[in-house]
């Protein structure tokens, strides 16, 4: 072992006791880019009592996500979303994980896609819908809340099928509770304490209400055929050649698909709207391919592959404010990383935030240029300079959903609507869950057509 090997990559000193914790939490994102720029490519700070390392570089992420994977587990820091997650693929580890991957993996499969595209489409069309009375009446709307409700609905139809409005809205509404109590918690420094505050029942109770919903749907699906075409049925269905998936196992799956499928695509739509509502002249030739290539039909996901310059702006949107901006695994064993030995049990943590920005990758790494992603500008750069679905075995399941979504929903509106924000509301990014706009992205609805 080299004596550069042993060393610690240098790297913030925090307070006794809580580390850099105070630092980070008021600034998360100021305090990785601060850090990264100070310090280089791996920084090693204390983060209450855990080691905690940060690597920016692409060629070390893709040695964590993808090369030497099995040394990386989810590990402690999933605890703080297990309410959320349960006992899910996105949270278990090893053969466990493997497993369940299989399992789940079939329901993600492109046959899913045509079913998936046709309900992402219907929902578009009853917001776009809504929205054209209050053009008419010049009454603005919260483009961050729009994108969550309709992310919801289709995630929720994606699962369960045709719903009551009044079912969608309740379960929304809890999901949005639970989700908004984690978001709060996750940088809390006692976070993982259970204090029985108001905040804390309102939690247990929206938790309760998600589950209660979940199973009510599973028994319904174990009673009598599940919604055709619907992700519940696919899971059901799920070969897995031997290893059938218990509904308990079901529950925690639906729970996750229901969290990580719509947060995600809400947070990067919201973004999408405020960037090309600063932005008039990607706007404008956005707009302009969208009415090209449908000429006022509705949007199909055979159409999409001529969508190349909307496709390039999602790609874009997703590199300033991915929506899972960062990303934490438990080390197995010691590995060699960026040059040091890092010990069994120490944190890694990689953001899509910071890489995204790593100067020796991306020229003006602030600056919103579609166009950085054309094929050849994308084949030129290293793999991981840019991943806002993760990589290696665990990347995104809904990966491909995702982008079909979004690409769908940019499609239908900017063929009828053009947003503008309000003047004088202030948008910054805040880091829970999801890096979102915060506290909202009021826009005007200008019909088009
Ligand atoms: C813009 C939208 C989305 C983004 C940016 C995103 C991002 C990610 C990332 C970065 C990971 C890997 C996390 C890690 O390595 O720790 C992940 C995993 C996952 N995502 Fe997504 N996601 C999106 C949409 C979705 C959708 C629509 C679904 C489901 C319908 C979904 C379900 C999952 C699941 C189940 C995992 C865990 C996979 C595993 O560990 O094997 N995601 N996602």
């Amino acid at each position: 072992m080299s004596v550069a090997e042993r060393r610690r990559p240098a790297g913030p000193t925090g307070y006794p006791l809580l580390g850099v914790f105070p630092r980070a939490r008021r600034d998360p994102l100021g305090f990785f880019m601060d850090c990264a720029r100070r310090y280089g490519d791996a920084i090693s700070m204390r983060l209450g009592p855990q080691r905690v390392y940060l690597v920016t570089h692409p060629d070390h992420v893709r040695q964590v996500l993808q090369d030497n994977a099995r040394a990386y587990a989810k590990g402690p820091p999933a605890t703080r979303v297990r309410g959320l997650f349960g006992e899910s693929l996105t949270v278990v580890d090893g053969e466990r994980w493997r497993r369940r991957r299989r399992q789940v993996q079939p329901a993600f499969q492109p046959g899913q896609h045509a079913q998936f595209a046709s309900l992402v489409v219907r929902a578009s069309d009853e917001m776009l819908e809504r929205w054209r009375s209050l053009a008419e009446r010049s009454e603005p709307v919260d483009a961050a809340t729009e994108m969550r409700r309709l992310a919801q609905t289709i995630i929720i139809r994606a699962c369960f099928g045709d719903l009551a409005a009044a079912e969608i809205e309740a379960l929304g509404h809890a999901l949005d509770t639970a989700v908004a109590h984690v978001d709060r918690r996750l940088w809390s420094a006692f976070g993982w304490l259970e204090v029985p505050t108001l905040a804390a029942g309102r939690y247990r109770r929206a938790l309760r209400a998600i589950d209660a919903f979940v199973s009510r749907m599973l028994s319904q699906a174990r009673r009598t055929a599940p919604p055709p075409g619907s992700l519940l049925a696919a899971l059901v269905a799920a070969p897995a050649a031997g290893e059938p998936i218990t509904d308990a196992d079901l529950r925690d799956e639906l729970k996750a698909i229901l969290v990580a499928g719509h947060t995600t695509t809400a947070s990067a739509l919201a973004w999408t709207w405020y960037l090309l509502s600063e932005h008039s002249d990607v706007r404008e030739r956005l707009a302009h391919e969208c009415r090209t290539v449908f000429g006022g039909a509705t949007p199909s996901v055979e159409m999409l592959s001529r969508l190349d310059y909307t496709r390039r702006v999602i790609e874009e949107v997703l590199r300033l404010y991915p929506p899972t901006w960062l990303t934490a695994r438990m080390l197995v064993t010691d590995d060699t990383l960026a040059g040091y030995t890092i010990p069994a049990d120490a944190m890694v943590l990689l953001s899509p935030y910071v890489t995204h920005r790593h100067p020796a990758v991306w020229e003006a790494p602030e600056a919103f240029d579609p166009d950085r992603f054309t094929r050849t500008r994308a084949v030129a750069r290293p793999t991981f300079a840019y991943f806002p679905f993760g990589g290696g075995p665990r990347h995104c399941i809904g990966s491909a959903f995702a982008t079909t979504e979004m690409q769908l929903i940019v499609a239908a509106v900017a063929q009828h609507y053009r947003l503008t924000r309000v003047p004088g509301v202030s948008v910054v990014p805040t880091a829970g869950l999801t890096l979102r706009p915060s506290p909202a992205v009021p826009c005007r609805l200008h019909r088009l057509s």
